[in-house]
């Protein structure tokens, strides 16, 4: 009773402090979206991305260490407080700031992004302008990185909130931000940081500044995304190749042997036929569908039509987008073993090998995947082999999360005003390992707020970003730090009234 009547007066302070602060939150909008300030903020997405930050080369590594004092300066200059870059057990720093000043009842989100970036030198002959040389044509920039995730994700929360701190002081709720260093090689240090930092860094919420929107004028809100397993499967038969006329028709073949091994692994409609694969797997719910209706997922033109690709394969029984945001998978997606030179020679191979990669669903783990491959390995290996499964450390947890909580239901209203309708929900049959960690190590569910669209060429050549929604993420911020602090305040209020 006490405490409630306490939650009742912070929501009356909250609410009041919110409409004395409505002076600075137009302030703030007012500099952001003033045509005399573009040139600073597409400048600095400029700057940023001239640093090749690309964090699966060594030779890049003091590239990394330039972006996070770049970024460790950025945040200094825009008013946040306790700056620092942290060490991670890997050599990828993450960098932290923090703005915690907001009226009691407020709650604290952490805002997350990545200022690594992939590779790509390997495919400079494709590029228009040079990656790391960005510029600006035809209302986007161009370079690496210049959307994921650095004008995606990185500089507008920055700007919002330097735009709210110059304006009168203003952020209505507790901000914590966590620049990450290793997202594109999977975050391998990310979790022993979380654990380490847990005090520093916990928060009622995780605002993911990495993701991105369907179209310009329609949102997308995250559900989830599926885990992650990787294994290389060895198969050894001798200690060295053979004449395969010598010895061939009287010992093992290790290629074949994979492939038969590999056979044993799927039905013939596609399923995984890993015995205990499928054990955790809850069926598609009825919201499920609901959203998947909703949707409206065009299978030419999303999935077979960019890749040429002449009919859509999967488990029977479900349909492309359930297999993709509902069912798990295991592929094979490298294979090898004997001679791989132009012409022929006559061997028997002594080893061969295959790489799998599942995609796993809500209540599998990597762990129990891993003993059941293990299992099924164990039982299927042919005769006269050494088989051996060794993971490849890319492993996640699957990560899904409420439709309906606070900053879910903040990040839509925001996000319908300012771009027209209401954000679709949607699943990803991709992974990343981020969401699932602070799941795990803050208590905290991830809502994704990023602005790059589909024709970004994210990962490929002529990567780019609309300066249209570089200019709307900034703004949006500044809207969804006092949606948040709104809803708040009626979530206290509302408890209020159950008295
Ligand atoms: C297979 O495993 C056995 C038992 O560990 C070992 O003695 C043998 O050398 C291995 N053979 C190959 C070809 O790796
Ligand atoms: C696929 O085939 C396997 C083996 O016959 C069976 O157990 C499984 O239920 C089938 N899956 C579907 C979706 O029909």
């Amino acid at each position: 009773m006490k405490l409630l009547r306490f939650a009742a007066a912070v929501s009356l302070w909250l609410s009041l402090w919110l409409s004395l602060a409505i002076a600075d939150k137009e302030a703030a909008l007012a500099r952001l979206e003033a045509p005399e300030n573009d040139d600073g903020y597409n400048q600095e997405l400029l700057d940023l991305v001239a640093i090749p930050s690309v964090s699966s080369l060594p030779e890049n590594q003091p590239d990394i260490l330039r972006a996070a004092a770049w970024l460790e300066a950025r945040l200094k200059k825009a008013g946040m407080e306790n700056v620092q870059v942290l060490h991670t057990q890997g050599p990828r720093p993450v960098v932290y700031a923090e703005c915690l000043h907001a009226p009691p009842g407020a709650p604290t989100a952490l805002v997350y992004a990545h200022y690594d970036v992939q590779p790509a030198a390997d495919t400079a002959d494709l590029w228009t302008s040079p990656p790391f040389e960005p510029e600006i044509r035809g209302g986007r920039a161009w370079g690496r990185g210049v959307d994921d995730d650095k004008g995606s994700g990185v500089l507008p929360p920055i700007q919002a909130l330097e735009a709210l701190l110059a304006s009168g002081g203003s952020v209505p709720i507790n901000v914590k931000v966590m620049l990450e260093g290793e997202e594109e090689v999977g975050s391998p240090f990310l979790e022993p940081f979380l654990a380490k930092h847990a005090g520093l860094l916990a928060s009622d919420f995780v605002l993911s500044a990495d993701g991105g929107q369907i179209a310009a004028d329609q949102p997308a809100a995250l559900l989830g995304l599926r885990g992650a397993l990787a294994v290389e499967v060895q198969v050894a038969t001798a200690t060295t190749d053979v004449h395969s006329g010598m010895a061939g028709g009287a010992v093992q073949n290790p290629a074949r042997s994979l492939a038969q091994l590999l056979s044993t692994m799927w039905h013939p409609n596609n399923s995984i036929a890993v015995a205990g694969w499928y054990d955790n797997v809850r069926e598609i719910s009825e919201g499920d569908r609901q959203d998947m209706a909703a949707y409206g997922f065009d299978e030419q033109r999303e999935l077979l039509g960019p890749l040429g690709a002449s009919a859509a394969v999967g488990e029977e029984g479900y349909t492309s987008l359930e297999r993709l945001w509902h069912r798990p998978t295991l592929e094979v997606v490298g294979i090898g073993g004997g001679f791989q030179g132009a012409g022929i020679k006559t061997i028997v191979p002594a080893r061969a090998f295959a790489k799998l990669a599942a995609r796993l669903v809500p209540f599998q783990t990597p762990e129990e995947v891993l003993a059941l491959l293990r299992a099924h390995v164990a039982e299927h290996s042919p005769a006269a082999c050494n088989v051996t499964m060794v993971p490849l450390g890319f492993s996640a947890r699957p990560y899904t999360q409420q439709k309906d909580s606070l900053p879910n239901r903040a990040a839509a209203k925001v996000l319908t005003g300012l771009m027209g309708n209401p954000p679709k929900y949607v699943r990803s049959g991709a992974t990343i390992p981020a969401l699932a960690a602070f799941q795990k190590h803050l208590g905290a569910s991830t809502t994704v707020f990023a602005f790059g669209l589909p024709d970004s060429n994210l990962h490929a050549a002529d990567e780019n970003m609309h300066l249209s929604m570089y200019r709307l993420a900034r703004k949006a911020w500044v809207h969804l730090f006092y949606e948040l602090a709104e809803q708040a305040a009626a979530v206290a209020g509302a408890d209020h009234s159950e008295l």
